[in-house]
């Protein structure tokens, strides 16, 4: 039974395609756990036909179409678009370099640590618009229904597939946002939440998730995928969100630049991203029957603008969600994706649905260009699009202009990103590992582990360090304790889909995952470290046995108790936790664990592998426990990426992307598990503008660390801050300036929260940052905005971050710059961006509340 459950063709199946319900139990030291593995995302029972003659009175043109001809039965409503598509909304009148150059995706800008470039995609769109209109030119309506239609769940080598047509290859559309998923030959790379909080690191933090976007592009290029489904870029609203750890953290502005760079990257690698997913599925509980209702400012400023980053970095493809909003399906919304999206942000690439997320249709209409996997439900061969799409264009409820847009987007993307020149062929199949024919064993991972090694180490969190317990000087013995410390007994790919944890946990579960290589656990990077001072080193991987644990870490110079929480896609249910956390503390045992050796041992360093903040009050002010290092959900190099920490190789510059809470009721939203899956649950976004961090401030509560905390093994000190005004570059935008200036709002226009004028550097912040103790280190400086009480703000924004290498002792010159929309707040009456009333002012500092300088900006 177990060798069979762990043969790699099992893997794929129980991994999106297992109709039935099965369970996996597998024995650990202390008790069992259990996976049950549903049918991969349960159907929603709403209904949603749309009577064709109710339809017919609106629909003959997508630009004509009224907003209430069709009706519907359930909650479903499909607001028929206002919209015309204008191919071309471009967010300026020209490119101007070298502030907006025309840029092609394969060559973006450099990355900078104060990027000052805004790079303009839209001539690249325009040449990519041509070929594709020319393309489908002589393409039947069929033809052009084929592009826009998967071919159905597992009918293709690829995740989702779109078939050839004439001299197009077709598509593969691959998982995940951190690997190339159901393939070997490449590499499992850190978490997106581990590299939010490389939002700390030196000259590289940038540069570190650039980095990680080319490598991992140039390995999904190499496997023949043509569309990358990540990056993922969901808000962490909730603590417990199963899914948070594929995204970067609970902040929009380190989740826009995250994504920014993750897309430039990946792009350069040759691949299409997609962004997703578009928007408000920030919990697994009920996410195909949930509705997000958010307030239209609290969706601008917090939730839609790591798209709007997207689409400003080229982005390709965007996936809309399961979830509704507003009670009206995200794949549905034309408010999201015709206005705010295609109009608002100027997105000329495609709209993609979740595997099974479209729910009609007319869902064309409401601005979805592409169906997936392409039948309704997993292998019911019917389709939304495909036959349907084409009786609908031929009787004129859907208009021919808007069946060519939504090819021509599919298309164009492909030539944006030169897919049309000598790409690889898609050489593997997703759903068959043991398929010889199609599997070609392409190795794509060239030394990208080292890249891996790095980041595990940049991301990596110090939250105490003691009597310089950290780093290691050349311990006479260790004694490791925690099955988090080892590995997993069956290997690093245990459980399918990851849905497990045994062993040190690098990866959360779901479809956001891949299969790892190779799992350095800590006792392997830390034996190896070991070696070199003679140490002895110890282990104990039994979590249970908590006298045990005491006895052996009684006596020894260095104890290190290894702990973790995991969480997942809501598919997978792992050990009662339906996707999402089920509670916020350790797993295994953790906390006693943690005590009963800290009770025999007055060096207890803890580790943690988490996939999010966990409630560490009691354990965290032990007196025995003088280090604790966050390690968060590192990749196939974890334990060699923590022996650099803990030794001292790797200086720590990782900082929180998150709050830790002393108590879980502080967090300002609470997962919702009450509801019935056949019934629409209502989710109300009450907190608005104040998640995370922004929320502790305003209601004044003492969380135990702060987002964008963390420290070093030295110090820094901040001194000599100037802010002056740029000059602006866009000569023929002078009057919205001035009507910026006079807090007049942003127009209404297609790519007008895109604009040139608004997002160019129109601040400069400078000042200096000592290095005052005796080793090199990185400081990751952080800028957030207080806006005047006129704007109802939370206390603290972050508007951003930057990173310095600094020797010891010495001096550097930092500068961070502010745009016009970094400095605005989203008008929902004038639906514009607009400067507030009063004074703007801002403090530098080392986290979200350790502010070292304050300025004001002059305006
Ligand atoms: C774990 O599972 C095994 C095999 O199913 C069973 O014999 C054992 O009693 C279980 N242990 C616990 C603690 O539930
Ligand atoms: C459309 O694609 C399907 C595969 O999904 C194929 O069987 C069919 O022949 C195609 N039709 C046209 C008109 O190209
Ligand atoms: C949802 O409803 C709120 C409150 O009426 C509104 O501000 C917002 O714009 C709506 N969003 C969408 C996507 O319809
Ligand atoms: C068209 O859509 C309906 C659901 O609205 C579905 O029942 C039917 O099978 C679809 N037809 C085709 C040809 O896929
Ligand atoms: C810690 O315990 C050791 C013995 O295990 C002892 O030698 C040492 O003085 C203790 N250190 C402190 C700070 O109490
Ligand atoms: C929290 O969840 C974990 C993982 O399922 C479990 O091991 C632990 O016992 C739970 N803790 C509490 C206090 O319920
Ligand atoms: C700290 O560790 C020492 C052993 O080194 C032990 O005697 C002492 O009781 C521990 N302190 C606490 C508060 O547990």
């Amino acid at each position: 039974m177990l060798s069979k459950l762990l043969s790699p063709l099992c893997i794929i199946p129980f991994v999106l395609g297992a109709p039935a319900p099965s369970a996996v139990t597998l024995s650990t030291p202390g008790g069992n756990v259990t996976a049950t593995i549903l049918g991969p995302y349960s159907p929603v029972t709403t209904s949603s036909s749309f009577p064709l003659t109710s339809a017919a009175s609106s629909a003959t043109s997508s630009a004509s179409a009224s907003t209430s001809g069709a009706s519907t039965t359930g909650v479903i409503t499909i607001p028929l678009s206002s919209y015309s598509f204008t191919p071309y909304p471009t967010p300026t009148l020209n490119p101007r370099p070298p502030i907006y150059p025309a840029t092609d995706p394969l060559n973006p800008p450099s990355v900078s640590s104060d990027p000052q470039v805004v790079p303009d995609f839209a001539p690249a769109w325009s040449a990519a618009y041509q070929k594709a209109k020319y393309l489908i030119s002589d393409y039947t309506i069929e033809e052009k229904v084929n592009i826009t239609t998967g071919v159905g769940w597992a009918k293709g080598l690829c995740i989702g597939n779109i078939p050839p047509n004439k001299n197009f290859p077709g598509l593969c559309l691959e998982d995940s946002p951190l690997a190339v998923r159901s393939v070997d030959y490449a590499t499992a790379f850190p978490a997106g939440i581990h590299v939010g909080s490389t939002q700390v690191i030196f000259d590289w933090n940038r540069a570190l998730m650039r980095a990680r976007g080319l490598a991992l592009g140039q390995e999904f290029k190499g496997k023949g995928v043509n569309i990358a489904l990540g990056p993922m870029m969901n808000m962490g609203r909730i603590a417990q969100g199963g899914r948070n750890w594929e995204g970067f953290g609970a902040d929009p502005f380190l989740t826009g630049e995250s994504a920014y760079e993750t897309i430039l990257g990946l792009q350069n690698g040759g691949v299409q991203a997609t962004a997703k997913h578009f928007i408000n599925n920030e919990q697994e509980h009920f996410r195909a029957s949930e509705s997000s209702n958010v307030d239209d400012r609290t969706q601008h400023e917090i939730y839609a603008h790591p798209f709007l980053r997207s689409v400003m970095a080229g982005v390709s493809s965007v996936m809309c969600s399961y979830n509704l909003i507003n009670e009206t399906y995200a794949c549905n919304n034309d408010k999201m994706l015709n206005d705010i999206l295609k109009r608002e942000y100027g997105f000329q690439g495609f709209v993609q649905s979740d595997w099974q997320a479209t729910k009609s249709t007319l869902s064309a209409v409401a601005g979805l260009d592409m169906t997936m996997p392409g039948d309704i439900t997993f292998d019911s061969g019917d389709s939304y699009f495909g036959g349907n799409l084409t009786d609908y264009v031929n009787d004129g409820y859907i208009s021919m202009a808007r069946l060519d847009d939504m090819a021509t987007r599919i298309i164009a993307a492909w030539y944006f990103l030169h897919q049309d020149e000598a790409y690889p062929a898609t050489n593997f199949n997703a759903f068959n590992s043991k398929d010889e024919v199609n599997n070609k064993h392409v190795n794509v991972q060239a030394d990208h582990y080292k890249l891996v090694r790095e980041i595990g180490a940049a991301g990596t969190v110090l939250l105490k360090n003691e009597n310089g317990a950290l780093p290691l000087n050349k311990p006479r013995n260790l004694v490791l304790i925690g099955s988090d410390a080892g590995p997993g007994k069956f290997g690093p790919n245990e459980f399918p889909g990851q849905g497990g944890s045994d062993g040190v946990l690098a990866m959360g579960w779901g479809s956001g995952t891949g299969d790892f290589p190779y799992l350095i656990s800590p006792l392997e990077g830390i034996q190896e470290r070991a070696r070199q001072d003679g140490s002895s080193v110890f282990w104990d991987f039994d979590d249970w046995n908590t006298a045990l644990a005491g006895n052996m870490a009684y006596g020894e110079a260095v104890a290190l108790v290894f702990t973790n929480s995991d969480s997942g896609e809501g598919y997978i249910t792992v050990n009662g936790n339906n996707g999402d956390r089920k509670n916020l503390t350790a797993w295994h045992n953790g906390d006693d664990l943690i005590l009963a050796v800290a009770a025999q041992n007055n060096n207890t360093i803890v580790v943690v592998n988490s996939v999010g903040p966990l409630i560490i009050e009691p354990w965290i002010e032990h007196p025995n426990i003088t280090a604790v290092i966050w390690a968060g959900i590192q990749g196939q190099e974890a334990g060699n990426a923590i022996a650099d920490v803990l030794y001292g190789a790797y200086n720590p510059s990782g900082r929180l992307p998150y709050t830790i809470a002393k108590d879980v009721v502080d967090y300002p939203a609470q997962l919702v598990t009450k509801g019935s899956g056949s019934n629409i649950v209502t989710i109300d976004y009450t907190e608005g503008l104040f998640i995370d961090y922004r929320h502790f401030d305003q209601a004044n509560i003492m969380p135990r660390f702060e987002f964008g905390f963390g420290l070093s093994y030295t110090t820094f000190t901040y001194s000599d801050l100037s802010v002056t005004p740029i000059q602006s570059s866009d000569t023929d935008q002078e009057d919205l300036i001035t009507a910026w200036e006079d807090g007049k709002a942003s127009p209404i226009a297609e790519g007008s929260s895109a604009a040139l004028w608004l997002h160019e550097p129109a601040f400069q912040v400078t000042f200096e940052v000592t290095n005052t103790g005796p080793v090199s280190g990185t400081e990751i400086p952080q800028l957030y905005i207080h806006h005047p009480s006129s704007a109802s703000e939370p206390p603290s924004v972050l508007k951003g971050f930057t990173n310095v290498e600094i020797s010891p002792y010495d001096i550097k010159q930092v500068s961070i710059t502010l745009s016009r929309y970094d400095l605005s707040i989203w008008d929902v009456i004038a639906q514009g961006w607009r400067k507030p009333d009063g004074q703007i002012s801002f403090s530098i500092g080392a986290s979200s509340r350790d502010f070292r300088l304050q300025g004001d900006i002059p305006i």
